[in-house]
């Protein structure tokens, strides 16, 4: 069985499709991390990521691993845990810019169904997972929240987690990030059309999981 969630930026995409995954004893599978991975490899390296021959010998070089085990997620770029490291603001606005480009994101879909393939009950969390790398899943969830909502949300976990952020800057740029996701040509944000939206603005993180719980129980 297949579940995809899907929706804007701090929605709770991550925390609500680890949690659904952990209840149902799923693999979880987070597309964003993939694209965060690669992001992170184009800084390290130091690649312009215009010049599309060098960005495409890059992903021919490069191994992306997702390690789900006792629910938790490692990130293996060549090898090595980057898993907190894909965290940073820079790396996020980086994937969201590489996000846009055709080469990039086919190599990520072609990588993503494999893992679909290997591990056969997933949770897979992610911007395109219900349109276009499983359009048949058996369970499409598309999370919705306010702006201001998500930017506090989004906010809060970054500062549990100990980062040091400026605030003004934070929302700029998730601002920015929010406007490429939603307008960029090829994939952009969008509920697949038999998806079950579900607006968590005024719910409890449980009463979301609970929804998606007995949503996914139905198609059992
Ligand atoms: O969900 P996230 O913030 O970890 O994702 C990082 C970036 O990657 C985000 O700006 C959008 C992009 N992304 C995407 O375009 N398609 C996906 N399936 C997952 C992420």
């Amino acid at each position: 069985m297949i579940i995809t969630i899907d929706g804007p930026l701090g929605v709770g995409k991550s925390s609500v499709a680890k949690e659904v995954a952990k209840r149902l004893g799923f693999t979880y599978i987070d597309t964003g991390a993939m694209y965060r991975a690669l992001a992170l490899k184009t800084l390290k390296k130091n690649i312009d990521i215009n010049n599309l021959e060098n960005l495409k010998k890059l992903i021919e070089e490069t191994d992306i691993q997702l390690i789900y085990e006792n629910g938790s997620l490692k990130v293996l770029l060549d090898g090595e845990d980057v898993s907190e490291e894909i965290r940073k603001e820079e790396v996020s606005k980086r994937a969201s810019e590489i996000a846009t480009i055709k080469e990039v994101r086919d190599y990520m879909v072609n990588l993503q169904r494999k893992f679909g393939e290997k591990y056969k009950n997933i949770v897979i969390e992610g911007r395109d997972t219900g349109t276009v790398i499983f359009p048949d899943a058996e369970l499409k969830i598309f999370l919705t929240a306010p702006v201001e909502v998500r930017i506090e949300r989004r906010y809060k976990q970054l500062l549990e987690k100990g980062f040091n952020i400026d605030y003004e800057k934070f929302v700029k740029n998730f601002m920015e990030r929010e406007v490429r996701d939603k307008t960029r040509e090829i994939n952009p944000l969008r509920p697949a059309e038999d998806s079950v939206i579900v607006d968590t603005g005024n719910m409890s993180f449980e009463e979301v999981i609970n929804k998606i719980l007995i949503l996914a129980k139905e198609r059992m």
